[in-house]
């Protein structure tokens, strides 16, 4: 048994059967890009349904579908209008462009952190050259990776495919905090596309230029940054390579806070959500770590961040990304829109306190506004202190908009008691390329026996795109009614059934062991004649062992065994 996986043989099988196939094939098809066949899709919508398993069945968050296309605003106080690029750089024989981080993979640790000069001398230093054409490569340079787009006729409104769903979560957080009736922590989840324009996409589907993502936001309060149910996973060991070393450690959950290695409980506990995720999914532990980041390699956005890398054909992978944002999206979103974003938190008791106010200059407002002053003064000292811009306060009246300099209005200290305190959540997010966590599955089933040629993907049940194979011994004798009969009780979307009735039994379960189907039933002539009448053969993917049920039980055997029912107690 070789289980040294070769990508071609992986990729291969995946365009025959119909996982996936390399986009505009037709035309020549572009880098980056892949369309999902049917087993492809089936499979990722059961990772889809895994994820929201846990996000939405075990914690209870709750799930939006924003737009793809997006105003320039939202991107501009994102962040990703400025900061979000790759540095670049295009041969000057051959015009090729490539990712100048990944022309120097081979002499450094981290080449992502490097600045572009360090880049240049770098290429020099290592006589590096074009990877097309061996060409002199040209001065490294910035390239946003956000895909620009107009919204309507001509260019008056910019915009760009959104890069990441959760900005999507953050303009709605005010609909979502009032949905969650203005409580926290809240918990939401998206999961679609996002889109960035790779400067060369080289490694088959870790590299998409449209992907799909699972991303999960947690706004939780900024001061009180731990879990109810951290105490459930405190005793569980997880494998971890901080930013101070390069060492891989196992510990405990629990450990891993007390240490100060992460930084809080939310976030290890999310660490470790992402974890039981993975190997749900049929990630094996061995080859899966949780990897902190540089500080000088994190997100614009982030205040810490942990990526579950996976070992792959190509190394190790980023899969998932669990950042702590901090209040970093909703604060930018609040300056940029006008519009505060917080949570009111109540004190347990009211407290007494000296706070800022803002407080109408009533002789001013009078002879100016007249009849309006009144409620112009109740407008103004409605206004928190911090929302006075460049020293001036603006309103929206009936009938427009009032500017206000302090000769209307001054901020003075008052003691009061109050209930509580407006602040800015926090977000923990783990977000997941649901693309290259569907890769990473598949190169962990994919087993391949040379002596026999004989492939085998070990899927877990729960995500294999068909959970079962129906065939009938001899496709006569009345065996193939049976067998589609029983294929059109089993068959359903959660329990995606295969007839097959052409060739060797031997082949049909090869055909159906090359995709991952757990199971294969056969109708036989002791289904229909002797002692055993009325009962089929299951066999299982694994261990090929084969057992006679009861045919009118098969359903029931079949869920049993989805939930987790070992074939063994059959
Ligand atoms: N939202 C996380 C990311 O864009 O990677």
């Amino acid at each position: 048994m070789n289980n040294e996986i070769n990508s071609n043989d992986l990729l291969s099988l995946c365009r025959r059967r119909g996982f996936v196939w390399p986009s505009f094939e037709l035309y020549g098809g572009v880098a980056g890009m892949f369309d999902y066949g049917p087993l492809g899709s089936n499979m990722r919508n059961n990772i889809v349904e895994v994820w929201r398993d846990i996000y939405r069945g075990r914690e209870g968050f709750i799930e939006i579908d924003s737009e793809t296309v997006n105003p320039r605003e939202i991107f501009k106080a994102s962040g990703h209008v400025d900061e979000f690029a790759d540095l670049v750089t295009y041969c000057t024989k051959c015009e090729a462009a490539s990712r100048a981080d990944h022309l120097v993979k081979e002499f450094f640790d981290n080449p992502d952190v490097l600045s572009p000069k360090e880049l240049d001398d770098a290429f020099v230093k290592f006589n590096v050259k074009c990877p097309e054409c061996g060409g002199k490569l040209g001065p490294v340079e910035e390239f946003n990776l956000m895909f620009k787009t107009t919204i309507g006729r001509g260019s008056s409104r910019g915009g760009y495919l959104r890069p990441e769903t959760a900005q999507g979560i953050f303009v709605n957080y005010l609909n979502l905090y009032r949905y969650n009736r203005e409580k926290l922590p809240l918990g939401v989840i998206q999961t679609g596309r996002g889109y960035r324009n790779e400067i060369s996409p080289r490694q088959g589907m870790i590299r998409m230029r449209e992907f799909n993502m699972m991303e999960v936001e947690l706004f939780v309060d900024p001061d009180d940054k731990s879990w109810s149910r951290f105490h459930e996973v405190e005793n569980d060991l997880i494998t971890l390579v901080p930013n101070t070393g390069t060492e891989a450690v196992t510990m405990t959950v629990g450990e891993t806070v007390k240490k100060g290695i992460i930084a809080n409980k939310v976030l290890a506990y999310f660490v470790y959500t992402t974890q039981q995720f993975l190997i749900r999914l049929g990630i094996d532990p061995k080859r899966l770590r949780f990897r902190q980041h540089l500080r000088d390699e994190m997100a614009h956005y982030a205040m810490d961040c942990w990526d579950a890398e996976v070992l792959l054909s190509l190394g190790w992978i980023e899969v998932t990304g669990i950042a702590d944002r901090g209040c970093w999206d909703l604060s930018r979103h609040a300056e940029f829109s006008g519009t505060e974003l917080t949570h009111f938190k109540k004190f347990d008791e009211p407290e007494e306190r000296e706070t800022d106010k803002v407080k109408a200059k009533h002789k001013a407002l009078g002879p100016r506004f007249k009849d309006k002053a009144k409620s112009i003064a109740e407008m103004m000292e409605a206004k928190h202190p911090s929302d006075i811009r460049d020293g001036k306060l603006v309103l929206k009246l009936e009938d427009g908009e009032v500017i206000l300099d302090s000769e209307f209005f001054e901020v003075v200290k008052v003691r009061e008691k109050i209930s509580g305190e407006r602040v800015v959540p926090h977000v923990i997010e783990p977000s997941h390329g649901l693309d290259r966590i569907f890769y990473s599955v598949l190169e962990h089933a994919y087993t391949h026996d040379e002596k026999e040629d004989y492939t085998v993907l070990k899927l877990a049940p729960e995500i294999a795109p068909i959970k079962v194979g129906i065939f009938p011994l001899m496709e006569k004798d009345g065996l193939d009614t049976l067998a589609l009969d029983m294929y059109k009780k089993v068959h359903s979307p959660s329990m995606e059934a295969y007839y097959d009735g052409s060739g060797t039994i031997g082949k049909r379960y090869a055909r159906m062991d090359e995709i991952g189907t757990p199971w294969c039933i056969t109708v036989d002539y002791e289904s229909i004649e002797g002692p055993s009448k009325g009962t089929v053969t299951i066999r299982d993917r694994d261990t090929t062992a084969q057992k006679r049920i009861q045919a009118d039980s098969v359903q029931e055997i079949l869920r049993s065994l989805l939930s987790g029912g070992r074939f063994d107690d059959l």
